[in-house]
């Protein structure tokens, strides 16, 4: 029970590794509210997570989390844990990038994500810990991946000063960099066929040292081990969750 009376905001908890984590955080004694913009998949997350919280709101729209803050503050006063999770995939080749494709995952995979950060610290006090998801994308070229990993580079720099920014406040800020992790992302693609998601999938797995995709509940723990007290010396690290794609393959 490492988040028992910890009050917890998963930003982008109704799916994949978001919700992973937001259903770990209250099985470990957190009270936990979570945001999306599908409403269908946030009220199976809120159904599925004893005493949760569920908000639609879309993370491109800063006024939009700063209404979502500003219900957790009147329902419990405070944020301890942020998971700032949100994100969407976006494959094109550097000829085939259109100008509306950038802005569209740049909104929300790093202006979105950094404005959120602005909005949710306002209520966190000291022994605060944020999180925030960026991607192997960020630390390492791969072919078709020019938007997003510019948006993961950026979101991962961007957090190392706001790390540095928040130490005074002694609120820990750290990221987790997942690798190919097995969830509803993979099939979100535009213009990706089932078969298409399943050769991709063949390919990463090819890539990796470990042969396999990881899971959300893998991330989920390494989301939970930097939020919680045993990470409590530790701020401004990326975490690779990767089956060591990064550092061994
Ligand atoms: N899966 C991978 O292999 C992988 C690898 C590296 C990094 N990541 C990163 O991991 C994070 C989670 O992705 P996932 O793989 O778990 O995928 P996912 O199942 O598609 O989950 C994405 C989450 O972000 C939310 N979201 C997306 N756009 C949003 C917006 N504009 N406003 C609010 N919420 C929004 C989604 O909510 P809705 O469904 O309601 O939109 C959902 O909760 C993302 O940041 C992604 O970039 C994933």
């Amino acid at each position: 029970m490492r988040f028992k009376d910890k009050v917890v905001l998963v930003l982008g908890g109704n799916s994949g590794m978001g919700l992973a984590s937001a259903q770990a955080f209250a099985a470990e004694g957190a009270t936990v509210h979570l945001t999306g913009r599908n409403q269908q998949t946030i009220d199976e997350a809120v159904a599925s997570i004893p005493g949760s919280t569920g908000y639609s709101a879309d993370i491109a729209d800063p006024a939009a989390t700063e209404e979502v803050v500003r219900q957790v503050e009147q329902a419990d006063d405070r944020i301890d844990v942020l998971y700032i999770n949100a994100g969407v995939g976006g494959f094109a080749p550097l000829e085939a990038i259109t100008e509306d494709d950038w802005d569209f995952v740049h909104s929300i995979n790093l202006r979105g994500c950094v404005f959120a950060l602005q909005k949710a610290v306002r209520i966190m006090g000291e022994g605060g810990a944020v999180v925030v998801t960026g991607s192997i994308g960020a630390h390492g070229p791969l072919e078709g991946n020019g938007t997003y990993a510019a948006a993961k580079a950026g979101l991962s720099m961007a957090m190392k000063v706001f790390a540095k920014e928040l130490l005074p406040r002694k609120i820990r800020l750290n990221m987790v960099s997942p690798g190919p992790i097995d969830t509803p992302l993979l099939h979100r693609n535009p213009g990706m066929g089932p078969e298409e998601v399943e050769k991709l999938k063949e390919m990463m797995i090819a890539n990796i040292p470990m042969h396999r995709m990881g899971t959300s509940e893998e991330v989920a723990k390494a989301v939970l081990f930097l939020a919680g007290e045993d990470a409590s010396f530790i701020s401004g690290v990326d975490l690779l969750v990767d089956g060591g794609l990064i550092e061994l393959g």
